[in-house]
């Protein structure tokens, strides 16, 4: 392992007018990426890792917050060049927190973290785009059993969706992704052909690589999808059929430095009409499981959601 747990002093800790006393990080694929050597995700040397984390307010220079206010913070540069979660402080600028919405606790919003705020993220784009219940369209959903993938079937089907598709890879991981509430789950088979018969009517992919090529050339006339993960690799193997013949839209997703307005109305939706925190499924740990968790997470073995209490 790259990575100790040792006591340091707060005068460590990267610059920020908000002192918090963190409660709740969560680990993410991102958080793996940055324990291992030349993971691509922290640039400064030493460093605290995390890339969320939901506490209160210890002491805050900027009014708007006060002491023991809840606050969160998922994205900007935590756990990469400043200070993160797995910590039992952070500081941070007032202008990265979101106050923790009423309808959540503190542990719920971290149950979400970062994968389920690029879930919600995810959707809103799709939506934008035109994708509503009231047509029951199609929607395939990619790395189903991941965090990211998980909780966007959740949402959907609390939302609605009655016609989700779940992407995996493993034959076992097809009843958990039924469970999740998908009407059904597919392993991905696929030849060469440039594209292929229309679909899905939305397709939102949290892997990359070939899987996202897997879902664009089979969408159908106007639809779209959206791409947030490389876990299968950074190059997508596309062509321009699907684009020019169906009029197809692919869209980006960055939870990192996602504007405020948009953070607050997604944590919003989180915590009223798309709340689904009661029925998530997680783990909570300490940082003596650490370990395992970040080796499930590098192996592909971990399933859903895992919290760590500070
Ligand atoms: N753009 C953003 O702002 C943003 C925000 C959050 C996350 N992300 C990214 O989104 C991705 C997913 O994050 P996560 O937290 O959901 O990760 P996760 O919990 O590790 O889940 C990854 C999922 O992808 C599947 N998968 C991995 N490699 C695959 C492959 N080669 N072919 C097919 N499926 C594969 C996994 O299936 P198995 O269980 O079979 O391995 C699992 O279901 C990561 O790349 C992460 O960095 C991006």
């Amino acid at each position: 392992m790259n990575y100790e747990i040792e006591s340091i002093d707060k005068t460590f800790l990267s610059k920020g007018d908000v002192l918090v006393k963190i409660e709740y990080s969560s680990l993410n694929y991102k958080d793996m990426l940055g324990l291992q050597y030349k993971g691509g995700v922290i640039k400064d040397y030493p460093m605290i890792p995390g890339i969320d984390f939901v506490g209160t307010v210890e002491s805050s220079v900027d009014k708007k917050f006060g002491k023991g206010d809840p606050v969160l913070v998922t994205g900007y540069d935590v756990g990469m060049t400043h200070t993160g979660g797995f910590s039992e402080y952070a500081q941070v600028p007032s202008n990265w927190l979101i106050p923790v919405p009423k309808g959540l606790s503190n542990k719920e919003s971290m149950i979400y973290g970062t994968a389920g705020f690029t879930a919600a993220l995810s959707i809103f784009e799709l939506q934008k785009s035109g994708m509503s219940v009231d047509q029951q369209p199609e929607i395939l959903v990619s790395g189903a059993t991941g965090g990211v993938g998980s909780i966007a079937i959740q949402i959907l089907n609390k939302i609605g969706y009655k016609n989700i598709t779940a992407l995996v890879r493993k034959n076992r991981q097809i009843k958990v992704a039924e469970n999740l509430g998908a009407k059904q789950a597919i392993i991905m088979e696929d030849d060469n052909k440039p594209i292929k018969k229309e679909v899905f009517d939305y397709y939102l992919d949290t892997v990359g690589g070939d899987i996202t090529m897997f879902g664009l050339k089979r969408l159908s006339y106007h639809g779209s999808a959206t791409v947030c993960g490389n876990v299968a690799g950074n190059k997508l193997n596309a062509n321009i059929l699907p684009f020019i013949l169906r009029g197809i839209k692919l869209i980006g997703i960055d939870s990192v430095y996602v504007d405020y307005k948009t953070r607050e109305s997604i944590w919003k939706k989180l915590s009223e009409e798309w709340n689904i925190g009661g029925s998530l499924l997680y783990n909570e740990i300490n940082f003596k499981e650490f370990d395992e968790i970040i080796r499930q997470l590098l192996n592909g073995e971990h399933i859903g959601r895992t919290i760590l209490k500070i």
